[in-house]
């Protein structure tokens, strides 16, 4: 695992390619990426309440749109239904501004939508190791994804095929052994340096 414990935090080059053109990034959100059960949402809340922005949850949009739970779309429509829904999402948050967005944990793991979020918004990702997820999601039941008797090792798996696009992001933050609280407050920072406030 490349991410340890220690290495609490990295950083990308939040204006590295953008530097040889014209345009400087436009950072006008914050989305939050990474696995499931690695505290987006409850990071992202306290973050739009911090900052007074709009918060938004993929997954709960979709939800809204669909009029059926997550759940319910894998399972009478397909996961490729889904994620056409997710699609269509990210579009559209290009066009939002100061809202904190939390994306659902496959989301950030492909390329084109991770690039999409990058051109209006601060891109970080949430990380914990496969144990530390599961002991978080062990007993909830509202992921399609993890449902079956072998979660555990579908995590790892997952983690594994995930973690290279979860790495692209411009800020990798390791949230186990710490609070929601400090993870919200060390986003903050970055996210206020990132805009040029102090
Ligand atoms: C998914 C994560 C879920 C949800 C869906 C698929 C994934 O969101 O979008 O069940 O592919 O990792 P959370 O990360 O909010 O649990």
């Amino acid at each position: 695992m490349v991410v340890t414990r220690e290495k609490f935090v990295s950083y990308r080059p939040i204006f590295g390619w953008f530097c040889c053109m014209a345009e400087p990034r436009q950072i006008r959100n914050l989305a939050l990426i990474g696995f499931m059960g690695t505290g987006k949402s409850s990071t992202g809340q306290i973050l739009a309440h911090q900052l007074g922005f709009r918060f938004l949850d993929t997954d709960a949009l979709i939800e809204e749109r669909a009029g059926v739970s997550i759940s319910e779309i894998f399972e009478k429509s397909g996961e490729a239904a889904f994620r056409e829904l997710e699609g269509r999402i990210v579009e559209e948050l290009a066009s939002h501004s100061e809202t904190i967005i939390s994306t659902g944990g496959g989301l950030g793991a492909n390329e084109a939508h991770l690039e999409s979020l990058k051109t209006h918004a601060l891109v970080a990702c949430l990380w914990a190791g496969p144990e530390a997820i599961w002991q978080r999601v062990r007993h909830q039941s509202h992921r399609p994804l993890l449902s079956g008797p072998d979660a555990q090792d579908r995590i790892r798996e997952m983690l594994k095929q995930r973690e290279s696009a979860y790495r692209r992001a411009d800020i990798l933050i390791n949230t186990e052994m710490r609070s929601v609280k400090d993870v919200a407050q060390q986003l903050l920072y970055h996210f206020q340096e990132a805009r040029g406030v102090s």
